[in-house]
């Protein structure tokens, strides 16, 4: 720790008072202090080009907002918020670059909805988001649930938190089922720690980590109530909305081709029928099921083709490639059968 340096400017943070108010209504004494100041806004005229488009171009901030259209199904929602927050921080950085101060914005969030409504996904877009506007040092996400933050013994909360908190700075911390960690009925529990540490590092450290909490709607509102000052330290909240089949229809399309398979074009109208059908089954879980489902059709597939070779059949690029209406149709979903596993329940995606 070096010497403290005396105080030259007033505080500048919130609850400073504004800098006009100050200087026509200051305590006298405070003109001197205020006039070393240095005022952008006096030096620099009010038509001065603030060069906008080489910071956007600078930022690639239109290809990441594009990709994020492109990647993702539906979501109009979603998108729209991200793309106000996107354009915040490209004003904030503009300011920042001819001289206005202003408090860092508040980037904590909340994303509500149920499992696989692309939540996970859109997290990671957010840090590379915030990477590219130079909000976080290095835009990665650090998932974690409950297990990573509070210890079981005493005095193991704390260490654990810490390490979580170490690893996700300059980038995103994603906290998964985040009203887990807290568990009002039980006042002995070690969760209460790791919610204090997380409510001191979102004030404190914001500049440097964006939190990013995410859960079933109605568990997450009931988290809010509990915990105080934890729903004010939250900027931004956005709702995954559950998809309508023809979107989980589009989400499967766009993930067979990114994975290079093409369906056969009776296997399309099987995959609607699937989709109907897995969408009124329990733990239905949006576009995880649906990457479950194409998984186990790529099985099937597999074997398929494996069987005709075996039988001395040639095999081609487009046996390879294409799933068939058959690879669909023999899922147990077409027989009344019930997913008994909890295997599109999930924990998130590693990768
Ligand atoms: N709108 C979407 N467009 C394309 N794929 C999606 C969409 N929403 C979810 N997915 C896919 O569904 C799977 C589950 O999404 P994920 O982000 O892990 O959901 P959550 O975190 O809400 O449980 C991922 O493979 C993801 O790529
Ligand atoms: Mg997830």
């Amino acid at each position: 720790m070096g010497e403290s340096k005396p105080v030259e400017s007033p505080p500048l943070g919130p609850g400073a008072p504004p800098r006009e108010t100050a200087e026509v209504y200051g305590t006298p004494g405070t003109e001197d202090r205020f006039k070393d100041l240095a005022d952008p806004m006096r030096d620099i005229p009010d038509d001065a080009d603030v060069g906008a488009e080489g910071v956007f171009e600078d930022s690639h901030i239109a290809e990441v907002l594009d990709s994020l259209d492109d990647e993702l199904i539906a979501l109009a929602e979603v998108k729209a918020r991200i793309g106000e927050i996107a354009a915040l921080l490209m004003i904030d950085r503009l300011r920042r670059k001819i001289g206005l101060d202003a408090d860092v914005p508040t980037l904590h969030m909340s994303f509500t909805g149920n499992p696989g409504t692309g939540k996970t996904t859109v997290a990671m877009k957010m840090g590379q988001i915030l990477y590219k506007l130079g909000y976080v040092r290095k835009g990665h996400l650090v998932t974690a649930t409950r297990d990573d933050l509070v210890g079981q013994y005493v005095g193991h909360t704390a260490p654990k938190t810490r390490e979580v908190l170490k690893r996700a700075m300059g980038g995103v911390l994603f906290i998964d089922e985040a009203y887990h960690i807290y568990r009002v009925d039980n006042e002995r529990d070690y969760g209460q720690e790791t919610v204090e540490m997380l409510l001191q590092v979102m004030e404190n450290q914001r500049e440097d980590l964006v939190v990013i909490m995410a859960g079933y709607k109605d568990h997450m509102d009931r988290f809010f109530s509990d915990v105080p000052g934890l729903s004010s330290r939250i900027a931004h909240h956005i709702d995954f909305p559950d998809y309508s089949v023809d979107e989980l229809m589009d989400i499967a399309l766009l993930m067979a081709e990114s994975q290079r398979y093409r369906l056969a074009p009776d296997a399309e109208k099987a995959l609607m029928d699937y989709l109907e059908l897995r969408m009124k089954q329990p733990r239905f879980a949006n576009g995880r099921s649906v990457r479950n489902a194409l998984d186990r059709f790529r099985m099937h597939q597999a074997i398929r083709l494996y069987k005709s070779a075996e039988r001395g059949r040639k095999l081609t690029k487009k046996d390879l490639v294409t799933i068939e209406d058959a690879d669909i149709r023999q899922s147990r979903v077409f027989k009344g059968g019930v997913y008994a596993r909890d295997s599109d329940q999930e924990r998130p995606d590693p990768s």
